[in-house]
């Protein structure tokens, strides 16, 4: 693999975050994939197949110029997430973890700069000649209810009472080509946003970026503090501001290195039927509904425009290894910015859809110091959507490894003294056990840590000392060297 490290600093856009991700032979070009299913199965078929997936960047879709391309899963391994992130090359998941932790230790937000142009700008179709079909938008999965031009998207507004811009994920579904009908939960700070503004009975301006950084990715589909700009959050993580440019309508900031962006307003009242769409917990699990519509204005896209996709589907997708890293990064640095100390990893698998099972392990320094990691975990802001289970491990319990997480559940906890309900938590339409109409779940933290007051005398492990293992493993190198890598 090509050394990254070598490379002169923060990428400077998608395109040439791609170009660092092929050199360290983690980019698969496929041309000639019809944009109708094919898009979507192949991806699953890939991400399905075995360990380690590249990125895939398909060209020549049939029916589309060449060079109007769609890139699937651009931050979705270790290295891609260290480059994105500007980490050091990790050795494995849990170091990229560590370092967004570390980082966040000495983070601070870098407000966006205001520019006056941008590769963005190359091309701008304005009222009738917005025609969002001339991007080859992807239709997933057999089920959906239409083509998804955002999925991988960042819906950009701003609060109007509190003065601040809000960048969230939420997928977007095509009904025509001007008309894009957006998708957010409730209780999600877009959504918030948009209510405000339809309170007073006013439209809601809105940007949809459909191609860009992954880092923005990064920051607009996981849950940032409310009040904080994604933008500022990646400028920190940069350590340079976002560049952004004034938007013709409504003077929004986009990305002026955004590939392709939608501007555009939602009116009170105006919806269109939206879904089904196949999603991350790995199942169609909303109904059609009626959301709001962004009626679009503007479109501008750069030359030969790259349109980001995540494909949701059963795990694993193509974003969900980086859900997975980026959340157990975030739960442990907010568990320890809310005072938890001795935590050892976290880890939210992709079983669980990066959300449903979170682990979390500590090296117990208190009694209550273990339910106090899981109800944090919990209920802190990258923890609470769509959570339902939380097991706190001790130390020598890898977090990542399924099998050692399951024997701890088995034999270091009690049922009726170390599982917890919490109730009427955050949850939302795509939560597979809610029935229509409901929006709140119940969560499960398992204690599977040893009982902190008698620790002590719990049973030892029943395993080789290392000292012994590494005397054996040095007198039986040549037999063990067929069973050790
Ligand atoms: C690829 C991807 C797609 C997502 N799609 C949606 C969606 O359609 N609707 C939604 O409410 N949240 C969606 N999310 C989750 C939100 O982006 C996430 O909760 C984010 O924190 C929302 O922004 P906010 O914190 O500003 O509300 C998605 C996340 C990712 C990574």
């Amino acid at each position: 693999m090509a050394n990254y490290n070598a490379y002169d600093g923060p990428h400077r856009d998608l395109r040439e975050l791609l170009e660092r991700a092929e050199a360290a032979d983690e980019l698969l070009r496929v041309d000639g994939v019809e944009w109708n299913l094919e898009m979507g199965t192949l991806t699953e078929l890939i991400h399905h197949a075995g360990p380690n997936p590249p990125a895939i960047l398909f060209d020549k879709v049939p029916g589309y110029p060449e060079g109007f391309r769609v890139v699937s899963g651009a931050g979705n391994s270790s290295k891609r997430l260290a480059l994105t992130l500007g980490f050091p090359v990790p050795r494995t998941p849990m170091d990229v973890v560590r370092a967004y932790r570390d980082r966040m230790k000495t983070h601070a937000p870098i407000s966006p700069e205001t520019v006056d142009d941008g590769p963005v700008l190359q091309n701008v179709d304005r009222d009738d000649e917005v025609d969002l079909l001339k991007f080859p938008v992807p239709f997933l999965h057999e089920r959906d209810g239409g083509r998804y031009i955002g999925t991988d998207d960042l819906v950009i507004m701003h609060d109007p009472e509190d003065d601040w811009v809000n960048v969230g994920t939420y997928r977007s579904m095509l009904h025509d080509r001007r008309t894009v009908g957006l998708w957010m939960s409730p209780g999600k700070q877009g959504r918030q946003i948009r209510e405000k503004y339809f309170r007073e009975g006013k439209p809601c301006p809105v940007l949809i970026s459909c191609g860009h950084d992954p880092l923005l990715s990064l920051g607009g589909g996981n849950e940032v503090r409310f009040g904080l700009s994604e933008f500022a959050w990646a400028g920190g993580h940069r350590g340079r501001p976002v560049r952004t440019i004034r938007s013709e309508r409504y003077g929004l900031p986009m990305p002026a290195d955004s590939e392709i962006v939608l501007e555009g307003a939602m009116h009170p009242g105006d919806t269109k039927a939206e879904g089904p769409f196949g999603e991350f917990t790995g199942y169609y699990a909303s109904e059609v509904s009626d959301e709001p519509v962004v009626r679009v204005e503007r479109v501008y896209y750069r030359n030969d425009p790259i349109l980001t996709m995540a494909s949701p589907m059963r795990p694993p997708s193509d974003f969900s290894f980086s859900k997975c890293v980026m959340k157990s990064g975030m739960i442990w640095d907010e568990i320890e910015h809310a005072g938890l100390n001795d935590v050892q990893g976290v880890w939210c698998h992709e079983a669980g859809a990066a959300r449903l099972f979170n682990v979390v392990s500590i090296r117990q320094a208190y009694g209550g110091h273990a339910r106090q990691a899981a109800l944090l975990a919990a209920s802190c802001q990258s923890g609470s959507y769509l959570g339902r289970y939380v097991v706190v491990v001790d130390e020598d319990i890898d977090p990542t490894d399924l099998f050692e997480v399951l024997w701890a559940i088995s034999t270091r906890s009690n049922p009726v003294d170390d599982i917890e309900i919490l109730r009427q938590t955050w949850s939302g339409p795509l939560d597979p056990m809610l029935r229509p109409g409901e929006r709140m779940n119940s969560r499960a933290i398992i204690d599977a840590c040893r009982p902190f007051e008698w620790r002590d005398e719990f049973a030892p492990v029943a395993r080789a000392s290392p000292e012994l293992r590494d005397e054996v493993r040095e007198k039986y190198r040549a037999v063990l060297s067929r069973f050790e890598a």
